[in-house]
């Protein structure tokens, strides 16, 4: 079956990874990938919906995986389907889980799914009158999508005053037109990510991203610096329970209303001292969450995929590695503010033998070839994968995979 992966970065990367390594697999297509992924390139943009399905559909393509958000807001699985190709991912209907938060806030309020106190606001005056009646220290968030950019955790009711008039006065574009206030909670936070088919919901180990730039989790917040599962603060009990309480909930609830939920459940919680809360939804895989799920999967991810599409998740098996894998990101000087692109790297010839390197920000120097030298070309460059017996072992593997990669300013955490 030809095989097509929409996206260009580490997490499609590891996708496309998998769906390489599948018997089920004869030709592979990335749009538009990077030098780093098998398969052949195809320069197609993620939101080109119409340019898409046109190539699929004359290239014989038999499953569709999408990677971004912002190619399901934009109704790609819709069209697919549409066209009698399989996709794996949510409808735009059943997206609206990532695309709006506070369609997502009610859906959790209608179904009894716990998060932090909320309220969406429209006026600086609505936010001013809410943080008085409730007093309480929130997060603010842009309501559509905003390629991460759309959270603020402000101190104090100025500075979330202020936050509020940036958002709504366009900071981050029309995802701010309405605005989510959030009580702030604390805890370590867990990202659950699922496979589904509309009715099945099967979790995938529980991982932890680190999204600060700095170490100790400090400095600004940026895509995700590194990665590891399992996470030891989720153990299989409470993989369980969250199952229970949050994603099979969610997924019933959407059958229920119409939007059936397949592909990539990513429920992101926090562990509170109250018990878990639901931060948000993502309706696809993480990145760099990814980087270190499917390198752990022990089954065939385009089999999962077709299941999800079909229906028939309940029938494939899907079986996980015991161990343990960490990634670490390489970031460009300047991320996530102001990345500077264009350094040569160096060292990918040479990686220990058991690291897997996935490419995200890397060009192929002078726009030749994917065969020639690599220079850096966005904020996230690369990361660097490793399983191990446990996590300790995971993680000396990985940054002895590190270690070997030179480019000019890299940005790495030391602490993943
Ligand atoms: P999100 O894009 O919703 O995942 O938010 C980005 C980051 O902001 C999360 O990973 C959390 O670290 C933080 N955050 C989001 N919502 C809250 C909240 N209600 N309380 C505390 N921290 C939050
Ligand atoms: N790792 C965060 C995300 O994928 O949204």
């Amino acid at each position: 079956m030809n095989v097509l992966v929409v996206g260009s970065g580490g997490r499609e990367h590891a996708i496309a990874w998998a769906a390489a390594r599948s018997p089920r697999t004869s030709r592979l297509f990335v749009a538009p990938g990077n030098p780093g992924c098998p398969g052949e390139r195809v320069a197609l943009d993620v939101e080109d919906v119409d340019g898409i399905v046109r190539f699929a559909t004359g290239n014989a393509v038999g499953l569709v995986i999408v990677g971004p958000e912002s190619s399901l807001a934009a109704g790609l699985v819709d069209a697919l389907t549409a066209a009698g190709i399989a996709a794996f991912g949510p409808t735009q209907a059943a997206a609206e889980l990532e695309w709006s938060k506070a369609y997502t806030r009610a859906f959790c309020d209608r179904h009894g799914i716990a998060g932090p106190r909320s309220t969406v606001v429209s006026s600086v005056g609505e936010a001013a009158a809410w943080l008085d009646v409730t007093g309480l220290a929130v997060v603010a968030k842009a309501d559509g999508l905003a390629a991460g950019k759309g959270v603020i955790i402000p101190d104090g009711r100025d500075a979330t005053l202020a936050a509020v008039t940036e958002l709504l006065g366009g900071s981050v574009g029309a995802a701010g037109h309405r605005v989510v206030l959030e009580e702030r909670l604390a805890g370590e936070e867990v990202s659950l990510l699922a496979f589904c088919d509309g009715r099945t919901v099967v979790a995938m180990p529980p991982a932890q991203d680190h999204k600060r730039l700095g170490e100790g989790d400090r400095g600004p917040n940026t895509g995700g610096m590194g990665a590891y599962a399992p996470a030891p603060c989720c153990p299989p009990e409470l993989v369980d329970e969250l199952v229970r309480t949050v994603l099979q909930p969610t997924v019933d609830a959407m059958a229920a209303e119409g939007r059936p939920y397949r592909g990539v459940l990513y429920a992101g919680l926090m562990l509170t001292a109250d018990g878990p809360r639901l931060l948000e939804f993502n309706c696809r895989f993480g990145d760099p969450e990814t980087q270190v799920l499917l390198p752990l999967l022990d089954a065939d991810l385009v089999d999962i995929a077709l299941a999800c599409v079909h229906g028939t998740l309940a029938d494939v098996p899907v079986a996980w590695h015991k161990q343990s894998a960490v990634t670490v990101v390489l970031a460009a000087p300047g991320y996530p503010a102001s990345p500077t692109t264009g350094a040569p790297i160096h060292g990918l010839d040479a990686m220990p033998a058991d690291t897997l390197v996935f490419h995200a920000g890397t060009a192929a120097r002078d726009g030749g070839g994917d065969g020639g030298s690599l220079v850096t070309s966005g904020g996230r460059v690369l990361a660097v994968t490793a399983l191990g017996d446990d996590l300790v072992d995971a993680r000396q593997r990985a940054y002895d995979g590190v270690a070997a990669i030179t480019f000019e300013g890299r940005q790495v955490r030391r602490d993943i």
